[in-house]
Formats: C-alpha cells, sequence, structure tokens
C-alpha cells in the first residue's frame, strides 16, 4: 500500500503521519507531499527520513490513497488529477464537503455510504465533527429539532502562521499577523470570512455539514469564536428535541458511542477541557443537564482535539475502513 500525504509539512499533516502509525495502517510506502517550496528538502519523522516529493511526483507514483491537507486551492486542482490515476483521496479542505457528488464521512456515524466509486472523498470541518459525534447517537433516539452552538477555537486550527502569531505575542516580539487582532488575552468573534448573511464562512460549515452528514431537518445556529489556546475546540450546544429524554439514558447513550468519551462529575469538578484533549482521537463530553427553561432541551459542553478527530483521526479513520472494506481500486 502506497499513501500520499499532501500538506505533510504542515500541522495537520503531521498529525497525520502520527495517526497513520497510530492505526497501524499497512504501508508499504509514504509519499511525502509539499509545496515547490519544500520539495527536494527532507522530513525527519520517527527516526526515518524522507525526501519531500512535489505532487506531480506523487501522482506519477499513483498511491492507492491520498490524504490532502493543504487547502482548498491546492485540493481543487489536484485532487481530481489523483482520482483520474485511481488514487482515492481524502480531502480535509472545504473544497468537496458541500458538494452533492461527494460523501461527507464521519466514519462511525455514515461509513457505510463509500463505495468503491468515491475517489473524492470529504473530511468534515473540525467543529462539526466533533459536534455530530455527538448529535448522532441523541439524533436517532430523540429526534433533533434546533441546535444552538458557540464554539471556542483554538489557534491551531488556523495552521502554522497563527502559532507564531501567538508565540510573538508571549514573547512581545513583532511579526506577521494571522488575525486582525492580538489573540494573547482575547477571544475574536471571527473564524474564518465573513458571508454575505452576516455569518462566517466557519459558521456556516457547522450549519450545513451537519444537515449533510445527520438530517436535512435540523436547524443549526452558530457564532464560532477563536481563542488563545494552543490546541483543542470546545463547543457550549443547546439541543432541542422533538421527544423528551432522559438524562440517565441520554449519559448511556453517549457512553455507548464508539469514540465519545462522557466526562461529567460536578461532584468532582470532572468535565472535558481543551489541555487534556489535546493528542487524543476521542470526542469528549460533559456538562449534560437539561435546559430549564425550554422543553425537550438539553445543555452540554464538547471538546476534541481539533487537529485529531477534527482533521487527522478522521481522515486516518476513513482510510482505514476503505482499506479494510476493499474500497480501493489503484
Ligand atoms: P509547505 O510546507 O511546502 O508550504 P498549514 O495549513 O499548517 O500551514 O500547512 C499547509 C500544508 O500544505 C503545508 O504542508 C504546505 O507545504 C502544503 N501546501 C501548500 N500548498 C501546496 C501545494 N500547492 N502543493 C502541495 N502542498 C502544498
Amino acid at each position: 500500500m502506497k499513501i500520499a500525504v499532501v500538506g505533510a509539512t504542515g500541522l495537520v499533516g503531521g498529525e497525520i503521519l502520527d495517526v497513520v502509525e497510530e492505526y497501524n495502517l499497512p504501508v508499504d510506502e509514504l509519499l511525502i507531499v509539499a509545496s515547490k517550496r519544500s520539495v527536494g528538502k527532507t522530513l525527519t519523522y520517527k527516526g526515518n527520513t524522507y525526501k519531500i516529493i512535489s505532487i506531480e511526483d506523487a501522482i506519477e507514483q499513483k498511491p492507492e490513497i491520498a490524504i490532502f491537507s493543504a487547502g482548498g486551492s491546492t485540493s481543487l486542482e489536484w485532487a481530481p488529477k489523483f482520482a483520474e490515476v485511481g488514487t482515492t483521496v481524502i480531502d480535509n479542505s472545504s473544497a468537496w464537503r458541500m458538494s452533492p457528488d461527494h460523501k461527507l464521512i464521519v466514519p462511525e456515524i455514515n461509513a457505510d455510504l463509500i463505495t468503491e466509486n468515491d475517489k473524492i472523498i470529504a473530511n468534515p470541518n473540525c467543529s462539526t465533527i466533533q459536534m455530530v459525534m455527538v448529535l448522532a447517537p441523541l439524533h436517532k433516539k430523540y429526534k433533533i429539532k434546533r441546535v444552538v452552538v458557540s464554539t471556542y477555537q483554538s489557534i491551531s486550527g488556523t495552521g502554522m502562521k497563527a502559532i507564531t502569531q501567538m508565540e510573538n505575542e508571549m514573547n512581545e516580539r513583532e511579526g506577521e499577523m494571522a488575525y486582525p487582532y492580538p489573540i494573547v488575552g482575547n477571544c475574536l468573534p471571527h473564524c474564518d470570512v465573513f458571508e454575505d448573511n452576516g455569518y462566517t464562512k466557519e459558521e456556516m460549515k457547522l450549519t450545513n455539514e451537519t444537515k449533510k452528514i445527520l438530517d436535512p431537518s435540523i436547524q443549526v445556529t452558530a457564532t464560532a469564536v477563536r481563542v488563545p489556546v494552543s490546541g483543542g475546540h470546545s463547543e457550549s450546544v443547546n439541543i432541542e428535541f422533538e421527544n423528551d429524554f432522559d438524562l440517565s439514558e441520554v449519559r448511556r447513550l453517549l457512553h455507548e458511542m464508539d469514540g465519545v468519551v462522557v466526562q461529567d462529575n460536578p461532584d468532582t469538578n470532572t468535565y472535558p477541557m481543551p489541555l487534556y484533549a489535546k493528542g487524543k482521537n476521542d470526542v469528549f463530553v460533559g456538562r449534560i443537564r437539561r435546559d430549564e427553561t425550554q422543553a425537550n432541551t438539553l445543555n452540554l459542553w464538547i471538546v476534541a482535539d481539533n487537529l485529531r478527530k477534527g482533521a487527522a483521526t478522521n481522515a486516518v479513520q476513513i482510510a482505514k475502513y476503505i482499506i479494510e472494506k476493499h474500497l480501493i481500486s489503484a
């Protein structure tokens, strides 16, 4: 099995390399792909040194799978070219997510939709993945009507440039800015770009991707906020159901969901936090309580490492699934 990691020198790319190993993917050859700036340089990973190759060279080698994390425009241009030579592309960008011809996959929820004909498979947005992992079992049981979500998103979601901005600010150094304002000691109600309706693209991803993955009838309204946290996104989520629920059954359903860990005990100050989710592949949920102002409504708090289950882990799980189900044809 030959696997290409496109964008291997980036933040998500590095996590992909780690998770490929953790999940024991049967890799004979790893193709390390980055931009022209990096071609010819080397990348040392777990004691092995790899030559960084160009995207053109990677296509020539016809890998069975290519995991992309190199931004939307790279993906729009190059993913179809890999698909043409028979490679299955798993794409982390937003390029293909809302295309009616492409599947948007969270393996624990809808991996069974994937067929051998799916040559470009989309990985959802990081904030969406951790939210739908918790919503899915609850929707099945109680039918969700409406979700109100506010996010507290780490700077790692913006890439290396944001990490540099935060380090510069902490060390009182001048430097290039990833955000329009300082991030240390601040919260920016501004993730990704603004759209015509006054929402940001990140907020609309939460709305549209949740509908595509779970059910178009679910109403989602979102406020996405960037906070000075180095890794791990948090979300305060209010969920209104069609049917009433029992809190202990909610806890049981979440406990039984693969990839979800319940951390919820006010007596011991037990609740999910990004500091402790960092480097983990699971989604953590806590602060589970009834919204006392409205019927059939629940409040909870969801945390996950946005570079892991929000990106790399989800992509590698898709790769593992298509390998195990023999859904690759290159
Ligand atoms: P490079 O390191 O050569 O710039 P991040 O989002 O963390 O900044 O990472 C982006 C990743 O996407 C990097 O690995 C970057 O490589 C890679 N990349 C950007 N543009 C291209 C391209 N046109 N072809 C291949 N890789 C690209």
